[in-house]
């Protein structure tokens, strides 16, 4: 695969971007009423509107031409043939056999890899049946009423975000908490919400390894031992999710209570795997296969649909137009859809470990920008906060608005005024206002003279900062596969562009040893080794104090 600056169309698009300079977003609209219509695509139920990114006609051939100069079409099939696209970790990724709903194979290594699935699938369907009907129940026998995942990273971000955001369909006798931290106080205040009797700890770690779930497990644990006061009781109130075997064993949980997954699922892609028992629970298995469903017919979508409608490779281009040739280095993404909350921080796990990487797939350094910052939230309490960066800050950055045309909780007017405010920050992010426009605005409130043109530069918004509408008709269990499942793979898209490796994440581990020398030095339980004055300074601080 080639290094996308040796491609003959990057310098193409660098020679286009630098032409594009002077013409506004305004202007393209202004030259174009049918601007929409030709920088809009829909795909069932989502509408993906990025008429508002600074992009032309050429722009977007140039775009579609570099996706074939990097082989992004040869690099989808490599995906869903089940290679080993992780070729740090000699392993493939193919989470998308975990929602492969089609009834057809998916190989890996010469072995079709879906009864194996469906074994995992039925049994965590039969368990998540037992808990919701109260067939399954506490040691004192007592029915489930809280489900506590302990998880960090993709053991919690997605099946967090899934359980708030389908929240409708979840059962309301379940109280869904999900403990991640470390810190003590979030145990603390979670295990404060619980009653032993009636709570289902589902520890979730693909390693089993992983410091904060295992130092959690063990602290819900003794709290459960504590109440119950018997050993039995763990083996009615602790499952485990993981790939390893051994380490559930040896951490106490009966294997018989255990619903694997494999090497070839990353944490980050692993929500569609045994990772998701908690939403199975939560949303009974019918709206799991649903969300599964909607994710696999996106999963359709981008592998057969070609490049100019594809709607994660248009995004994934539109994220590399942006990125590396129009200088935006953060990636906001503004939800307007209070079930969504926590879309920005899954989005952020999702695209930073998997695209945070300055190595090509080549062992050289790259000479480009990768993966950009993510960050974002709830788009209407943003614009009360951070919003007055976005319209005149001095950064470069590309927006994600998140919208659903439906809402769930149609209380008075809130939706029509939600969905008003969506539309309007995009149009004001693009079309900006000028001196003229503030001029007369100030002249229209009684301003004049001095004290008007005093104002005028700070009332001036330049606009033309890019954005992509995304609408979705109503928050399903399949809209939200789709969504995710987009996001997904424009991910992956921009990985294959960027030359790297969007399935590996060597950069959490250095932190993670240099914990494991720090912590008995802090406890002390050993002597100081040889630390920089800085850390060394820090720690005697803390022991001192
Ligand atoms: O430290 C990063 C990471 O490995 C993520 O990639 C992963 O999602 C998370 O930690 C949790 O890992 P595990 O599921 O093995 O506990």
């Amino acid at each position: 695969m080639p290094k996308p600056t040796d491609l003959p169309v990057w310098t193409q698009l660098q020679q286009h971007a630098d032409a594009l300079h002077d013409q506004p977003l305004r202007a393209l609209f202004a030259a174009d009423s049918e601007r929409f219509q030709s920088f809009s695509r829909h795909y069932e139920q989502l509408l993906v509107d990025f008429s508002k990114q600074r992009i032309t006609a050429d722009t977007f051939a140039l775009l579609q031409e570099l996706a074939q100069q990097a082989e992004v079409p040869a690099a989808i099939e490599r995906l869903f043939s089940g290679e080993r696209v992780n070729h740090t970790e000699q392993r493939p990724a193919l989470h998308m056999a975990l929602r492969n709903r089609s009834g057809g194979p998916l190989w890996f290594d010469g072995q079709d890899v879906m009864p194996e699935v469906h074994r995992v699938l039925e049994q965590m369907h039969r368990f998540a049946d037992k808990v919701r009907s109260g067939a399954w129940t506490g040691y004192t026998g007592k029915p489930i009423r809280t489900v506590v995942n302990i998880g960090i990273g993709g053991s919690d971000l997605g099946p967090k975000l899934v359980c708030q955001a389908l929240r409708p369909y979840g059962d309301p006798m379940l109280k869904m908490l999900f403990l991640s931290s470390i810190d003590g106080a979030h145990a603390h205040h979670i295990l404060r919400r619980c009653d032993p009797e009636t709570t289902l700890f589902i520890v979730a770690s693909k390693t089993f390894t992983t410091q904060e779930t295992m130092t959690n497990a063990v602290t819900a644990r003794s709290w459960l031992l504590a109440a119950l006061g018997h050993e039995a009781a763990v083996a009615k109130h602790f499952v485990a999710v993981s790939t390893n075997l051994r380490a559930v064993e040896a951490f106490g949980i009966d294997p018989g209570n255990m619903f694997v997954f494999w090497d070839w699922v990353g944490g980050r892609y692993s929500l569609w795997s045994a990772i998701g028992l908690s939403i199975m629970i939560y949303l009974g298995h019918e709206r799991f296969y649903e969300l599964l469903e909607g994710a696999h017919a996106l999963d359709e979508h981008f592998r057969h649909t070609p490049l100019t409608d594809n709607l994660p490779v248009i995004l994934a281009l539109l994220g590399v137009w942006n990125g590396n040739f129009l200088g935006a280095d953060t990636h906001v993404v503004l939800v307007y859809d209070d079930y969504l909350r926590s879309l920005a921080s899954y989005l952020q796990q999702l695209d930073m470990e998997s695209n945070g990487k300055s190595i090509d797939r080549d062992g050289d350094p790259v000479s480009y920008a990768t993966g950009p910052v993510v960050w974002g939230g709830l788009g209407n309490n943003g614009q009360h906060a951070f919003y007055q960066l976005l319209h005149q800050g001095t950064h470069q950055f590309a927006a994600d608005f998140l919208a659903p045309v439906h809402t769930t909780d149609p209380v008075g007017g809130h939706h029509s005024i939600l969905l008003a405010n969506c539309l309007a920050q995009s149009q004001a992010l693009m079309t900006g206002r000028t001196a003229d426009e503030a001029r007369a605005e100030l002249s229209a409130q009684g301003l004049q003279g001095e004290a008007l043109e005093a104002l005028v530069p700070y009332k001036v918004f330049a606009g033309n900062r890019c954005s992509t509408t995304v609408l979705y008709q109503s928050l399903t269990p399949r809209t939200l596969g789709m969504l995710l499942a987009l996001y997904e793979h424009k991910v992956f898209v921009q990985g294959v562009i960027w030359h790297i490796n969007s399935f590996d994440q060597w950069g959490v581990e250095l932190g993670k040893q240099l914990t494991k020398s720090i912590l008995p030095q802090l406890q002390g339980r050993a002597a100081p080794t040889l630390q920089d004055s800085s850390t060394q300074g820090l720690i005697d601080y803390c022991q001192r104090h």
